[in-house]
């Protein structure tokens, strides 16, 4: 299992992620704890699976041992970083059969570090690169939403540097398209982290600045002021998925913070803080099959893949249903809503696994490459030019 990572969600990770390590059927599983630290170093090592030790973090890095994988297909081996020298250990510390990366935003759920396992060819659980890139993206993610009929609300967006250099315009494209209130988002992060509220063309400014130092992106929706925020699991493929009951997150402002998210409510079984939540949302049971129905069609369109968590939001002023956001890598892979639902946590984790494995199987059904040589048949290739005297690698 991977987690933690160069990434603002951190700590969301490590304790996602220990969660799932200490719920996987150990009689089934060997499972191989891979941290990477946010400088993005990576370590295995039996304790990296227990939360606590993370309070004396270079204790604990000092007792694990540092690791990289090749980024070359078809080598599963985690290497030692340090195998040199005369006394030390050789050979690879561990082979893996399977990754399932448990990592949150930036450089791990938004499909860059499932890039590197499809470059290795190892099986692994969760949305493809494509899928984890577009769900990340709540400008990219809407639009391929709203073009495929699936309601979001509506939003204007531009770059940092078009913002910069157009402010006046943009800013009167916000207000004609939206009017106030709206709310502020850098495209790419989790977490609320860089969200604001505007009333006002100026604090439209200060949140776009607020959001800029976060991301070249930035988003602009209408504010939904009669809110009420509920969300919906996903478990399976594009072609065969099934929702979960649905949560309904209680929030302390207006904005679903950080700190409700993962400090919020009361420590769990597990003994984790747990945000507090509503299982299952008291709504009308059409209400509930909408939603349902559209947490589905969500992860459908987007090709989505193992469990993600589909959040949604009804505006209570008219009953309208909107898609907020897609999590492909949800916080605690939302165990707590298949446990809801009549899947145990250690049967949600053989299910990724599975699909994983499923996954790997259609892959190697496809081809990837044409038995032809066009260097062998001679003559001049198009395009070719200036390939002279250049060295071939194997
Ligand atoms: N259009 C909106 N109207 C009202 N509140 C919103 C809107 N979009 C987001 N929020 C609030 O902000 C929170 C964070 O926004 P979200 O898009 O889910 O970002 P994140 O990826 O950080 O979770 C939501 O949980 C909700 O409370
Ligand atoms: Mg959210």
């Amino acid at each position: 299992m991977v987690f933690g990572g160069r990434s603002t969600e951190h700590e969301i990770s490590v304790i996602s992620a220990c969660q799932a390590m200490a719920a996987i059927d150990r009689d089934k599983y060997d499972v191989v704890p891979v941290y990477l630290s946010k400088q993005g170093r990576w370590f295995t090592g039996d304790g990296l699976a227990d939360v606590t030790a993370y309070r004396n973090i270079n204790a604990l890095l000092d007792r694990s041992t540092e690791v990289y994988m090749r980024p070359v297909y078809g080598d599963y081996n985690l290497y030692r970083a340090n195998a040199g020298g005369l006394f030390g250990a050789k050979g690879p510390v561990a082979k893996l059969d399977l990754i399932i990366p448990v990592l949150h935003g930036s450089n791990g759920e938004d499909g860059i570090f499932e890039g590197v396992l499809e470059t290795i060819g190892i099986p692994y659980a969760g949305c493809s690169t494509l899928a984890s890139a577009n769900g990340m993206d709540k400008i990219i993610m809407k639009m391929i939403l709203a073009a495929d009929g699936i309601p979001v609300v509506p939003y204007v967006w531009f770059t940092d540097k078009q913002w910069f250099a157009g402010r006046e315009a943009l800013a009167a494209k916000v207000e004609n398209t939206l009017g106030y209130p709206v709310i502020v988002k850098p495209a790419n992060l989790g977490s609320s982290v860089g969200i604001g509220r505007a009333d006002n063309r100026g604090q439209l400014e200060e949140r776009v600045a607020d959001a800029r130092r976060y991301s070249s992106r930035i988003i602009v929706e209408r504010l939904v002021e009669q809110l009420q925020e509920i969300n919906c699991s996903v478990l399976g493929d594009c072609d065969e998925y099934r929702t979960s009951v649905l949560e309904e997150p209680i929030k302390s402002g207006e904005i679903l913070s950080y700190t409700d998210k993962y400090m919020g409510g009361s420590k769990d079984s597990r003994g984790m803080h747990a945000a507090a939540k509503r299982i299952p949302a008291e709504l009308p049971a059409d209400v509930t099959a909408e939603i349902g129905r559209l947490a589905g069609e969500t992860f459908r369109v987007l090709g989505c893949h193992g469990v993600s968590r589909v959040d949604m939001m009804i505006d209570r002023a008219d009953g309208s249903i909107y898609v907020n956001e897609i999590n492909t890598i949800p916080g605690s892979l939302s165990f707590y809503l298949w446990e809801a639902t009549g899947i145990s946590f250690a049967e949600l984790m053989d299910q990724l696994v599975r699909l994983a494995l499923k996954r790997k199987r259609e892959q190697a059904s496809k081809t990837v490459s044409y038995d032809s040589n066009i260097f062998a048949l001679g003559g001049g290739v198009k395009g070719a030019k200036g390939c002279k005297g250049a060295k071939t690698a194997r």
